[in-house]
C-alpha cells in the first residue's frame, strides 16, 4: 500500500520514534505526579524533558506554557473554551476545520459568543480586507488555520497577527497542517496560542496534541477537570499551569513519541522536510495541470502552500476515485470533505468534496509516479462503461 494521506496522520513514523516508544513500553513506568511529593518518577522526568524540547521548538521560555492534549481538536477546545468570555466576538476564516467551527458554533448556540466567518478566495487565502471589516469593539479572539487541510494555502500569519494585536485582540493559530514543515516560533508569528496535532508532521502517535500558550495570555480556564496527582487534598482543580489543563493519566508513550519526533525533525531540518514534500507536490502539479479532465484546487506550487493537493476527475465521485485507487492500485488517499465543509463551500466542491493527496517525508519518487500513472489511467477511462 502506498500511503498518501499524511495530512490525516503521518505514516510511517521515523524508526527512532517506533524504537523510543517500544523501549518506553518495555522499560518505562509510572504516571507523572503520581509518586511521592519529593521524588520524580521516570515518567515525570520524561514528560518534563519533552516539554523542554518543545519550548525550544516554539521559541518560548516557560515549560508550563506547553500543554499536552489528546489531539489538535482537544487543544482547540481548550484554547477556545478556556479563553472566551460571555459577550466576546470571535472571528474565523472560511476554511477552518470542524474542530474550530464546531466548538465555536456550540458556544454561539449557548449564547456565550458571537461569531463571524470571513470569506477566503477560491485558493483558500483569507480576504484580509473583510477580516479587518469584521472587527467590532467586542472582538477578542481570531482563530486562523495556518495551512488549509483542503487547499494547502498558507496564510500570512505574522502580518495578520501583528494587526490583530494592534486592534487589541488575540490570535489562536491552528497549526495542525504546518507543525513540522514550517517554523513555528511564537513571537515571530505574533500569535498568542498555537495548536498542533502531535500525530501529523510532528511524527508522534495518534492520541497526541499540543496547546502552546503565549506570554500575553494570563488567564485560561480548564475545560476538563480531575486528578492531576498534585494537591489531591483540594476539591478544586489546581491553579498552576500546565497541571490545571492536564487532568487524567497522560498519554506517556505518546509524549515519548513526540519527543522523538521533534528530535527527528531537528536532525533532518524543517526546511529539508518541507522541500522534500514540496518536490512531490510540484511533480503532482506538473503531471496533472494540463490534463483536461483533471481539476486541481488550491494555489500553484510557487505560492505559499504546503504539500496537500485536492483534485477531482470529471465524471468521478471523489469517494469512487479514492476507492479505485485503494482497491485497484493500492494507494491510500482521502476523499470527501476532510472535516472541512466551509473550505469546500469556499472552493466550490461542497458537498461531494475532493480527493486529497498528501505526500509525506517518507514517500519516494516511485510512490508519486505510481499515483500519477493511476490517476491518469482513471482519467482516461470512459465512465459510461463503468456503469455496466
Ligand atoms: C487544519 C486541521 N485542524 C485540526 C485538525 C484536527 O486534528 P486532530 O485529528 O488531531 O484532532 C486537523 C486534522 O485533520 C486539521 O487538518
Amino acid at each position: 500500500m502506498i500511503y498518501l494521506d499524511n495530512a490525516a496522520t503521518s505514516y510511517p513514523k521515523p524508526e527512532m520514534v517506533n524504537e523510543r516508544v517500544i523501549h518506553w513500553l518495555e522499560t518505562g513506568s509510572g504516571s507523572p505526579g503520581r509518586s511521592t511529593p519529593t521524588s520524580l518518577t521516570k515518567a515525570d522526568s520524561r514528560v518534563l524533558q519533552v516539554r523542554k524540547q518543545l519550548t525550544n521548538f516554539f521559541g518560548i521560555r516557560d515549560e508550563y506554557r506547553i500543554v499536552f492534549t489528546y489531539s489538535a481538536t482537544d487543544a482547540l477546545n481548550l484554547g477556545i473554551k478556556g479563553f472566551v468570555e460571555l459577550g466576546d466576538h470571535v472571528i474565523i476564516s472560511a476554511i477552518e476545520h470542524n474542530s474550530v467551527l464546531r466548538p465555536l458554533r456550540h458556544l454561539e448556540q449557548a449564547g456565550t459568543i458571537s461569531l463571524t466567518i470571513v470569506p477566503c478566495d477560491s485558493l483558500g487565502y483569507i480576504d484580509q480586507h473583510k477580516l479587518w471589516e469584521a472587527f467590532t469593539p467586542k472582538t477578542r479572539l481570531v482563530v486562523l488555520n495556518h495551512a488549509s487541510n483542503v487547499t494547502g494555502a498558507v496564510q500570512p500569519v505574522a502580518d495578520i497577527g501583528e494587526e490583530v494585536r494592534k486592534r487589541g485582540a488575540y490570535l489562536l493559530l491552528d497549526a495542525a497542517q504546518t507543525a513540522g514543515v514550517l517554523p513555528l516560533k511564537m513571537d515571530e508569528l505574533y500569535v498568542d496560542m498555537i495548536v498542533c496535532a502531535g500525530h501529523k508532521g510532528l511524527f508522534g502517535l495518534p492520541g497526541t496534541g499540543l496547546l502552546v500558550i503565549g506570554s500575553r495570555i494570563e488567564k485560561l480556564l480548564s475545560y476538563r477537570q480531575g486528578g492531576t496527582g498534585y494537591n489531591s487534598e483540594s476539591e478544586y482543580q489546581p491553579v498552576n499551569w500546565p497541571e490545571k489543563y492536564e487532568a487524567g493519566t497522560m498519554n506517556i508513550p505518546g509524549i515519548v513519541s513526540l519527543g522523538a519526533g521533534i528530535e527527528f525533525i531537528e536532525q533532518q531540518g524543517i526546511e529539508q522536510i518541507a522541500q522534500r514534500e514540496h518536490q512531490h507536490l510540484e511533480r503532482l502539479w506538473e503531471s496533472f495541470f494540463q490534463v483536461p479532465k483533471i481539476q486541481l484546487y488550491g494555489p500553484e506550487p510557487h505560492m505559499p502552500r504546503v504539500a496537500v493537493l485536492s483534485l477531482n476527475i470529471e465524471g468521478w465521485e471523489p469517494d469512487d476515485l479514492a476507492d479505485i485507487l485503494q482497491h485497484n492500485y493500492k494507494i491510500q488517499v482521502r476523499s470527501g470533505l476532510q472535516c472541512s465543509p466551509l473550505a469546500h463551500k469556499t472552493i466550490g466542491t461542497h458537498p461531494e468534496g475532493t480527493v486529497r493527496i498528501s505526500p509525506g517525508f517518507f514517500n519516494t519518487d516511485d510512490d508519486i509516479e505510481n499515483l500519477v500513472d493511476a490517476i491518469k489511467k482513471v482519467a482516461a477511462t470512459q465512465v459510461d462503461w463503468m456503469l455496466f
